[in-house]
């Protein structure tokens, strides 16, 4: 991998430099910037981070500039904040100035900045607020989507209790229980498993934060006029894009047909009633593509991160059989093994919530969070960022921050347990990043992350294939995402839980 990297660098160096002469583009510097290490022409900081891990680069990087420095990806520069408390004072402390969004070439080309995910401004906020509004009245924050979750996790316990402890890699099925919680918000019903319809647009979804999470994603976001000439899997996204736009044009096409105005199903048929109310109303942000795109932002968000954290989280209770053992003791004195856990309970299972923040803070889903843009001139640990600033807000480095977390390299859940064992949130905790872009599925990502794996470990015990002493935990591909190595494990039912008994 690394020696085609490099003959994609140096095949980019070359044709970069073709293309600089031709003075066809070339990337702005918005003004002075945060010192960082020395750029070579074109290919910016790229020899420095080329170590398969850009998150752990970053962190190297800042050992010797600080928490906020300059890094060149290629011709771009971006301004990182790496740190706890770099990343408060822009996120929180100076939360309008860095509420813009920076831009991603693997998602431009599709999104055009529209949607919540990419746009800025005005659209941004209407959005943003008008989504909010309608996942509430769809019941998320409510009791409803707990019920939801629920139901779902039904579905999920007998599709695991089938395969009878036999080996099973838990993707595919954990994919499935995801996407339906946001199926039932945005389209209003849930697929059966094996739906062939459902089956491919999950494997859309998931090819595309596999390519954006390797190399080639991270190479493409650098250099896309480029890397639109040469062969490769990232040419993969825009076709899958494609297949998504078609797929959720669909829905909204079936929506629009046998919807009934006055009574809003779900998602899709509230953003058509606000379609319908404004549609006299020419700067009105609430068109056809606009809902093609929020719609595609729920599911790219809420999915892919959300089954990648509930795998992964698996991953580590098969390599920690101790840990997963103490939640299990926990539950079964708090919940007992009659019903499945809920939400109220969280409060009374102090170290299954540790465990679960712990996951969340050791595996950081999005290491590099998403891009932020200054939407005004800014100072920052004495540096001062000029308007329209690219920065990386590392969320990895708060997670690996030493003053925050003991042994940040280590699985601990004591990371968030105090001296008398009661559960201790900490404030440089931030899977869903900070400020006013924070996560908009914060609170149903938790609730599901919670139910789902709560349910799992009172019903099975989960076991390795292979030694637990085995199990790497290293990400198999990092970049956007922090994607886990595959791997198998073997679910045995517990006693005294019949499936027929486990119910909400
Ligand atoms: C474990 C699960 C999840 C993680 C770790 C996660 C993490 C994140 C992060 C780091 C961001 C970027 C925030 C920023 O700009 O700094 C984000 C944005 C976003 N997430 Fe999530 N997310 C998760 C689940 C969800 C779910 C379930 C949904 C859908 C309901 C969702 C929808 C979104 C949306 C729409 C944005 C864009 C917000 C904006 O730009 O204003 N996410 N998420």
């Amino acid at each position: 991998m690394l020696t085609c990297v490099t003959a994609l660098l140096l095949l980019a160096l070359v044709l970069a430099l073709a293309w600089w002469g031709c003075g066809t583009r070339r990337a702005r510097t918005p003004g002075p910037l945060p010192p960082g290490p020395t750029p070579l022409p074109l290919l910016g900081n790229l020899l420095q981070l080329e170590s398969g891990r850009l998150d752990r680069a970053l962190m190297e990087l800042s050992g010797r500039w600080g928490p906020v420095f300059t890094v060149w990806l290629g011709p771009r520069p971006a301004v990182v904040l790496c740190s706890y408390a770099a990343l408060r004072d822009a996120l929180v402390l100076q939360a309008d100035t860095f509420s813009g969004r920076g831009a991603m070439a693997v998602f431009e080309r599709f999104t055009r900045r529209n949607g919540i995910l990419f746009s800025n401004g005005q659209r941004w906020r209407t959005l943003r607020n008008f989504t909010l509004g309608a996942l509430k009245e769809f019941g998320v924050g409510t009791r409803t989507i707990e019920e939801r979750v629920l139901e779902e996790a039904v579905c999920l316990l007998d599709e695991f209790q089938a395969t009878a402890g036999a080996p099973l890699n838990p993707r595919q099925l954990l994919d499935n229980a995801v996407a339906n919680v946001i199926c039932s918000v945005v389209f209003g019903h849930r697929y059966g498993y094996t739906d062939p319809e459902f089956r491919r647009l999950l494997d859309l979804f998931h090819d595309n934060f596999r390519i954006m999470s390797s190399r080639w994603g991270e190479i493409y976001n650098i250099f896309p006029s480029l890397l639109d000439w040469i062969p490769g899997p990232h040419h993969r996204i825009f076709g899958n894009f494609t297949e998504l736009r078609v797929f959720i044009s669909e829905q909204i096409q079936r929506h629009r047909q046998t919807r009934q105005p006055e009574v809003a199903r779900d998602f899709i048929d509230c953003f058509l009633a606000q379609m319908d109310k404004e549609q006299q109303d020419p700067e009105s942000h609430f068109q056809r593509e606009t809902l093609v795109m929020t719609t595609h932002n729920l599911f790219f968000g809420g999915t892919e991160t959300t089954s990648t954290t509930l795998r992964y989280g698996l991953l580590i209770l098969v390599k920690y059989p101790e840990v997963a053992a103490k939640v299990q003791a926990e539950l079964d004195a708090v919940v007992g093994r009659a019903h499945a856990p809920r939400l109220e309970d969280r409060a009374r299972l102090p170290y299954t919530n540790a465990v679960l923040h712990e996951i969340q803070r050791f595996i950081s889903v999005l290491p590099l969070g998403l891009p932020r843009a200054l939407t005004r001139d800014a100072h920052l640990h004495g540096h001062f960022l000029p308007k329209s600033t690219f920065v990386i807000p590392l969320l990895a480095s708060s997670h690996r921050d030493p003053t925050q977390f003991k042994d940040p390299d280590c699985f601990n859940p004591t990371n968030f347990l105090d001296d008398k064992g009661e559960f201790q949130s900490n404030d440089a905790f931030m899977p869903f990043a900070l400020g006013k872009r924070m996560c908009l599925g914060a609170g149903l990502a938790r609730s599901e992350i919670f139910l789902f794996l709560t349910a799992i470990l009172q019903r099975f015990h989960l076991l390795p294939v292979g030694s637990p002493a085995n199990i790497d935990l290293t990400p198999q591909c990092t970049g956007l995402g922090n994607v886990p190595p595959v791997f198998q494990l073997r679910l045995v039912a517990r006693g005294g839980l019949s499936p027929a008994t486990h119910t909400q």
